[in-house]
């Protein structure tokens, strides 16, 4: 008798082919799913990542509640006509701290996942006052209040601590300090600023300046602006490798 009339003895017995069938499905989800538990994380460490800073973070919090994500998104997908116009495809470290993440599904405007230092300080000022003084044909509403109105940034290190409690790495002392190195980054030439201690506590990729031209105070648009200024520029992709059998651990 070969081994093909002992297969049919399973394929007539529709009990033991069940039971058979079970088995060979439980080996294969054990053997894909077991390691997956034993990751720490699955996302792989890339060099340049890490928190937003305060004025960052507060940036972001007026994008996510002016619902820029709407209209734009920020995630370049590894298409050759998305990393032409865009640079870079977005790496899953690059969202590792974004809570709730920002990748959207709908582009009436471009993807911001590069923009950082695509554009100066001023032409954001202008495009955020009136989008039409600088693109004509724009349809983006204007979001000029956001230069008058003051950055309330009195809770910004509860929403650190928030971050923390969801798994962004804040140190006590990133979260102390909240505060201060709002102020510190938004105007790093002011009185009792300290641009050092931010760079220290945020790493040497920190930018620091009176983002919407005005040093005097801190506005929404200041924050808006640190936050845009950053968007895609921390890991260096001139030097980033991606990981295959060799260089992983
Ligand atoms: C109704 C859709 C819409 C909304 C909402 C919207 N935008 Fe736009 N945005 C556009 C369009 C269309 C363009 C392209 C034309 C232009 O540059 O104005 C654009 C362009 C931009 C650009 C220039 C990007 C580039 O690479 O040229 C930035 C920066 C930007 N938007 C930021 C924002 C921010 C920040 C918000 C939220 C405060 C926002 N947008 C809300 C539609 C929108």
């Amino acid at each position: 008798m070969s081994i093909w009339n002992k297969h049919e003895r399973i394929e007539k017995n529709a009990t033991l082919l069940m039971v058979l069938s079970l088995v060979v499905v439980s080996i294969g989800g054990l053997v894909e799913i077991a390691p997956l538990f034993y990751l720490e994380n699955t996302i792989e460490k890339v060099q340049g990542m890490r928190p937003y800073t305060p004025l960052e973070l507060a940036g972001r919090q007026i994008y996510i509640r002016e619902g820029c994500y709407n209209c734009h998104s920020q995630m370049v997908r590894p298409m050759r006509d998305e990393v032409e116009r865009y640079g870079h495809f977005s790496l899953a470290a690059e969202s590792m701290y974004d809570h709730p993440f920002q990748w959207g599904s709908k582009r009436t405007g471009p993807d911001l996942a590069r923009l950082g230092g695509r554009y100066s300080d001023e032409w954001h000022v202008d495009h955020m006052r009136d989008p039409r003084a600088v693109v004509p044909e724009s349809v983006m509403p204007t979001y000029a209040f956001l230069e008058n109105t003051p950055l309330d940034f009195a809770h910004i290190a509860d929403d650190l601590k928030a971050n923390r409690l969801v798994g962004v790495p804040y140190t006590d002392e990133q979260i102390e300090n909240a505060v201060m190195d709002v102020k510190s980054q938004a105007n790093p030439d002011g009185d009792d600023a300290d641009f050092d201690a931010v760079l220290e506590r945020y790493g040497e990729n920190v930018q620091g300046r009176a983002f919407d031209g005005d040093p005097s105070d801190v506005t929404e648009l200041d924050a808006m602006i640190a936050y845009l200024q950053m968007l895609g520029t921390l890991v260096d992709f001139s030097t980033y490798e991606p990981a295959t059998d060799h260089n992983l651990r």
